[in-house]
């Protein structure tokens, strides 16, 4: 079910029944010489649209858009400001929560959203806590990353292990193989660089800024192997992805 894709009307009858939705969140940004540079956004798509369509739940329109500073050395990315993408977020949450929605669950595909995500989240609930409000609030807010979806997250080190990397890993890669085959196909392409210890950086996409990054990473690829990526894998990495999310979905609806 997407809601950009129903009535108002019909949008008020789901939410008689249930009022939980999910909102993928990813990134417009470089992904190497050969991945496409929506993968961040379009993974999150794909596997939050497969899991609504599978379970009848209500799918946000995508955040194409993310925190992707530190890309803009590379063609093709665009990227919010971390106070840009807080305050986007924070005004979907609150015009969910004003519309009845209380179950509000972010899909994320790039990890430079993360801490603007996480920043607008507390932003809502800070409002209501200087508020005064005595009642607690009604409205949850969730955040997950797909590859951290146990059994995608299993999968990846499987196939892929230390090769998958950081940035245009092959698991993501996969996944646009499999949900756009018309725009990427199997590549040919030498494992990338390693960066020796230069990799710690990565943790929470701690990079600094995109001269930095591009001399760091002159291919645009962190450690990731992306020519290991198939068509085949990306379709058990969101048919994988969608079960956990389907799991995790319910037990935050469930929970008080
Ligand atoms: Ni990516």
């Amino acid at each position: 079910m997407r809601l950009e894709l129903m009535t108002s009307p019909a949008v008020a009858a789901y939410l008689a029944e249930r009022q939980g939705i999910v909102i993928p969140v990813g990134a417009t940004e470089q992904h190497g010489p050969d991945g496409l540079i929506g993968t961040d956004h379009l993974c999150a798509e794909v596997i939050a649209r497969r899991f609504g369509q599978e379970h009848g739940v209500m799918v946000a329109p995508t955040l194409s858009y993310g925190m992707s500073q530190f890309h803009l050395g590379f063609a093709g990315t665009i990227t919010l400001r971390p106070s840009t993408l807080t305050a986007l977020v924070h005004d979907i949450i609150a015009s969910l929560a004003a519309t009845g929605f209380t179950r509000l669950y972010f899909l994320n595909g790039h990890g430079g959203n993360l801490a603007p995500v996480r920043c607008a989240i507390q932003e809502f609930y800070a409002a209501r806590s200087l508020s005064g409000d005595a009642t607690p609030a009604k409205v949850h807010c969730r955040l997950r990353s797909w590859w951290e979806m146990p059994s995608a997250d299993a999968l990846r080190k499987a196939l892929y292990g230390d090769q998958e990397g950081y940035h245009v890993t092959p698991s993501e890669v996969a996944i646009t193989m499999a949900s756009h085959p018309d725009h990427i196909t199997r590549f040919e392409r030498p494992a990338p660089p390693q960066p020796g210890q230069d990799v710690l950086l990565h943790a929470g996409d701690n990079y600094y800024d995109a001269a930095d990054y591009r001399a760091r990473y002159p291919d645009g690829r962190v450690i990731s192997h992306s020519a290991l990526a198939t068509r085949e894998d990306g379709d058990r990495f969101i048919a994988l992805a969608a079960e956990d999310l389907a799991r995790d979905f319910a037990l935050f609806c469930a929970a008080r």
